[in-house]
């Protein structure tokens, strides 16, 4: 399939491309990431154009995962990126250090999420959310973003070096579960 830009009051999210690979790159060395993410580490610019310039665009044309770009509206610099992974049609994210804690994330993840249950993912009732036990900010943006916590069988995510590390997981349905804020208690807290 062909690109799709999501427009929100504050963002566009549209394709990342080769331009962006110098914040790419920058991004992508942040301590956080080799903690909670899967992405090479250590990060170099290499990595950053094989993202870009390869995988990005492929797995847009393929359907295989959906990849926006986080920018401030009406478009500049990126910010972070955000993607729907088929087939489970698990959502992922990552925000670049200095834009964090405006809630840039959560309404990005808002939008892609309610874009790809309107029917941009064709025929996903139900997306997939999991993070790194101990994660609260993506949990956060999860739970804002109208996801409920499940205690599946496997509650794993795969680590880096192919290891299965504890951890979240979550769903967000349509319709949405009125219990959805509530099951996120045990770990965030009532607020
Ligand atoms: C997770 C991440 C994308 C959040 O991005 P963000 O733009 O800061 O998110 P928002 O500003 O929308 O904040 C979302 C929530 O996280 C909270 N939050 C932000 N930083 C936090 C931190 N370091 N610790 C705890 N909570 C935090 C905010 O208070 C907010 O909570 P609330 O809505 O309940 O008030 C960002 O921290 C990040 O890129 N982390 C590293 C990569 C990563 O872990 N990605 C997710 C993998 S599953």
């Amino acid at each position: 399939m062909r690109p799709v830009a999501i427009r929100t009051a504050r963002l566009v999210l549209d394709e990342p491309t080769l331009a962006d690979a110098d914040r790419v790159a920058e991004y992508c060395r942040d301590p956080l990431f080799e903690r909670y993410l899967t992405t090479p580490w250590p990060y170099s610019r290499a990595d950053a154009e094989a993202f870009l310039g390869v995988f990005v665009p492929e797995s847009w044309a393929s359907g295989t995962e959906r990849t926006w770009a986080i920018r401030r509206a009406p478009g500049g610099e990126l910010l972070g990126v955000i993607g729907v992974r088929e087939p489970r049609h698990e959502i992922g994210y990552w925000m670049g250090a200095a834009h964090r804690g405006a809630g840039l994330m959560t309404e990005a993840a808002v939008a892609v999420a309610d874009w790809a249950l309107a029917g941009g993912v064709r025929g996903a009732t139900t997306l997939f959310w999991r993070a790194v036990e101990g994660n609260v900010a993506s949990a956060r943006v999860a739970r804002a973003a109208g996801f409920r916590r499940i205690e599946p069988a496997d509650p794993t995510v795969p680590a880096r070096d192919g290891d299965a590390l504890p951890a979240w997981h979550a769903v967000r349905t349509v319709p949405a579960d009125p219990r959805a804020f509530e099951s996120w208690t045990d770990i965030l807290g009532p607020g």
